[in-house]
């Protein structure tokens, strides 16, 4: 069903999915990422995204925040976790998220394949170890969960932790007021209902696509490639350094390799569309590599 001006499928905010990401990337411009994982601040003209965001970006959030309460994230996995929605392997898994085609402008947009090998050519020309090639390939297939019936706000978005206080390094703090969460008074301290140093394994962050890729490939994968696959979307943990103190030793060594990532997923754009054809032989040997021919989502 087409969209009306401003607003996707079936009166969804987002007009496209990767109008999310677009703006992520407008929020963390190119060259300004830093090793510390936090953003220099001092003598830097502070840019207020908000002027930046579309409307449907905004009422896109709005909903994000106001829904992904704890209770809703554990309900999430509760369904997902069974992994009772479809066997396949991964390029079946590809070409199935590739018929997410928006009806905006067909012409111009990257198809959500053509961002997969975008993202992996770039690592790959960077000489980086195999798995981060294939970490590449296969970071956004948790998207899937739209096909599966979830609503943008449950698949897409910044993620952060649940149970505990909403930090205001969080983009768009503001609509957290909507969120049940918000008056429950067990999860308003910094550590909620965890504990300081736990690890993010511990804990629950809001429901959407990199920790459902996680759990579907979490056994056949090195954690340096699991690690920017669960964590991408967490950009108030991996960009802002607003959740160290729920972070382990583990977190720690391994957000090095989430940071190592991100530029790639954000920064790789490119116009012309990637020789599908040409590269699909040196792909499907490197999933072979690592996973089995079939999984169950
Ligand atoms: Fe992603
Ligand atoms: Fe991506």
């Amino acid at each position: 069903m087409p969209g009306i001006k401003g607003q996707g499928p079936d009166g969804e905010p987002l007009e496209r999915l990767d109008d999310w990401d677009e703006f992520v990337a407008s929020r963390y411009p190119e060259g300004e990422s830093t090793d510390s994982g936090r953003r220099k601040r001092s003598g830097e003209a502070f840019r207020d995204y908000r002027a930046e965001a579309r409307a449907g970006v905004k009422e896109f959030y709005k909903l994000n925040h106001a829904h992904q309460t704890l209770e809703f994230v554990e309900a999430k996995k509760e369904q997902y976790l069974k992994f009772d929605h479809k066997r396949m392997g991964i390029w079946e898994a590809i070409e199935l998220l590739d018929t997410l085609v928006d009806d905006s402008d067909p012409d111009t947009e990257l198809s959500q394949l053509e961002h997969l090998l975008q993202t992996a050519e770039a690592i790959r020309e960077d000489g980086h170890p195999r798995w981060l090639i294939l970490t590449g390939l296969i970071h956004d297939l948790g998207k899937l969960l739209c096909i599966f019936g979830e609503p943008q706000w449950a698949v897409v978005g910044d993620t952060f932790p649940v149970g505990c206080r909403f930090s205001d390094r969080i983009v768009f703090p503001e609509f957290f007021e909507l969120n049940p969460d918000s008056q429950d008074e067990r999860y308003q301290t910094e550590t909620g209902i965890y504990e300081e140093g736990c690890g993010l394994g511990r804990v629950h962050l809001s429901w959407g696509h990199d920790e459902y890729l996680y759990q579907v490939v979490k056994d056949h994968l090195p954690l340096e490639a699991l690690y920017p696959i669960r964590y991408h979307s967490f950009y108030a943990g991996h960009r802002e350094g607003a959740y160290d103190h729920l972070m382990d030793d583990q977190d720690r060594d391994m957000f090095q390799w989430v940071r190592r990532f991100n530029p790639y997923d954000l920064y790789s754009k490119d116009d012309n569309p990637p020789l599908v054809d040409e590269l699909r032989p040196f792909y499907e040997e490197l999933v072979e590599e690592y996973l089995p021919g079939q999984l169950s989502w």
